[in-house]
């Protein structure tokens, strides 16, 4: 702890404070890999209709560590680490694959789906010469197992035996907004997945900022899909690790700081009134829920986000690959007991985000922006108090940075920093 403490000298402010070190730092990444991704959390793996029927494999990571999930003959899914017991290669070497054992290519060590070794090449050796020796034991090897849980078709995984339990992990509020939205049987509508060259905890930033939706994004504010000036607020997990931003766009009023050049200025966006959709039908959806939420961000820490844009469920995650490159993936969903006009409305919305979404696509360059400004300065630091200095729910207001401060709170808290 002493060690990690000396590494980031974290300014006396706390959580409204955040040393730009943390983007661009080898060891604060190399810490963070062992401390957060390898330590006690659980990170997304996949959704069960990728892994229906026996035999299905799918690969996922975990940080840096690659990881195998399965589902067995007999329906049961498994975790374990991508990495031949032998001398480390990849086994499962495709994203998605059927079969009814894991065989890696290099020298054929075979295992069964729940990752124990089943049979090598040549144990025995060729024409009686060679081989293992006598006491090789084929049980006392396997792939390493991965814990594993299940909550509404989403499957985690965690690579410590710290971790308590998943439901215990989401905390009740977590768990019962994705009961709201992954709570019946998932349909996979379309993915995409991109490159974005910054730091892993720009994006867990920008997902919980909910300040500058209404501000970077003018294609939400044009268009009145999500704005400051709706009911909706700010819920912090327990631990104040998660969180979910969510808005009604039922009770749009509109509000005059909105009006000022600054906000909504001719140079980077359309004035109230002057815009209008080619294809207003765009916009056109239903009321699936009672609650009146029309937008909502949820996260779980450290790298998961669910989006529920009108009709638009998506779920992205994004992987560290290297202090300044991350992998964002999204896969956009529906429920199976979706009509026929009710896919293509969410299919059609799907437009508003994912690599080239008429909102997302900000998100995609604006963290490469912070990377690029704040590389050459790692003893400044990003100033965090819209909406005070605290980390709390809030369910009156989204002027607040507050889950951004909570996501700095749960970092500092598990990096020791
Ligand atoms: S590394 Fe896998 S069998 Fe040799
Ligand atoms: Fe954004």
């Amino acid at each position: 702890m002493e060690a990690a403490a000396s590494l980031v000298n974290w300014p006396s402010e706390g959580i409204t404070r955040v040393p730009f070190q943390v983007f661009s730092d080898d060891e604060v990444y190399e810490r963070e890999q062992q401390r957060i991704f390898r330590g006690p959390v659980w990170q997304y793996l996949c959704i069960e209709p990728e892994i229906a029927n026996p035999g299905d494999i799918v690969t996922a990571w975990m940080g840096e560590t690659p990881i195998i999930v399965t589902r067995d003959a007999e329906g049961q899914i498994h975790a374990m680490v991508n990495r031949c017991a032998h001398k480390g290669a990849l086994v499962a070497l495709r994203g998605k694959d059927n079969a009814k054992h894991l065989t890696c290519v290099y020298h054929a060590w075979s295992y069964r789906l729940d990752g124990r070794l089943r049979s090598i090449a040549f144990q025995k050796g060729v024409n009686g010469k060679g081989g293992m020796p006598e006491d090789f034991d084929v049980s006392a090897h396997r792939l390493q197992p991965v814990r594993v849980a299940s909550f509404c078709g989403l499957v985690f995984g965690t690579l410590s035996d710290e971790t308590p339990p998943l439901e215990e992990y989401l905390g009740p509020r977590m768990s019962a907004f994705i009961q709201r939205n992954f709570g019946r049987p998932l349909k996979i509508l379309g993915r995409h997945s991109q490159i974005i060259h910054n730091n892993w905890k720009l994006y867990a930033e920008n997902v919980r900022d909910s300040y500058h939706a209404t501000l970077l994004h003018t294609f939400y504010t044009t268009f009145k899909v999500n704005r400051l000036d709706m009911d909706g607020g700010i819920v912090l997990s327990d631990k104040k690790w998660h969180h979910i931003s969510y808005s009604k766009r039922a009770t749009f009023n509109l509000d005059r700081e909105y009006l000022t050049a600054e906000v909504h200025s001719a140079k980077y966006g359309a004035k109230h009134g002057d815009s209008a959709l080619e294809g207003p039908q765009l916009l056109d959806a239903w009321d699936e829920f009672d609650d009146g939420i029309t937008h909502s961000i949820q996260t779980v820490f450290p790298n998961l986000v669910f989006q529920f844009t009108l009709n638009s469920l998506a779920i992205r995650f994004f992987a560290p690959k290297g202090v300044d490159k991350t992998e964002l993936k999204w896969i956009f969903l529906g429920y199976e007991r979706d009509t026929p006009e009710q896919t293509e409305m969410r299919v059609r919305q799907s437009n508003l985000t994912g690599a080239a979404g008429l909102v997302a696509l900000e998100d995609g360059c604006i963290n490469e922006f912070v990377q690029r400004g704040t590389v050459g300065a790692p003893e400044r630091a990003a100033f965090i108090e819209m909406g005070g200095r605290v980390a709390e729910s809030n369910e009156s207001s989204r002027a607040t940075e507050a889950s951004v401060r909570g996501f700095w709170h749960g970092y500092r808290e598990i990096m020791g920093f």
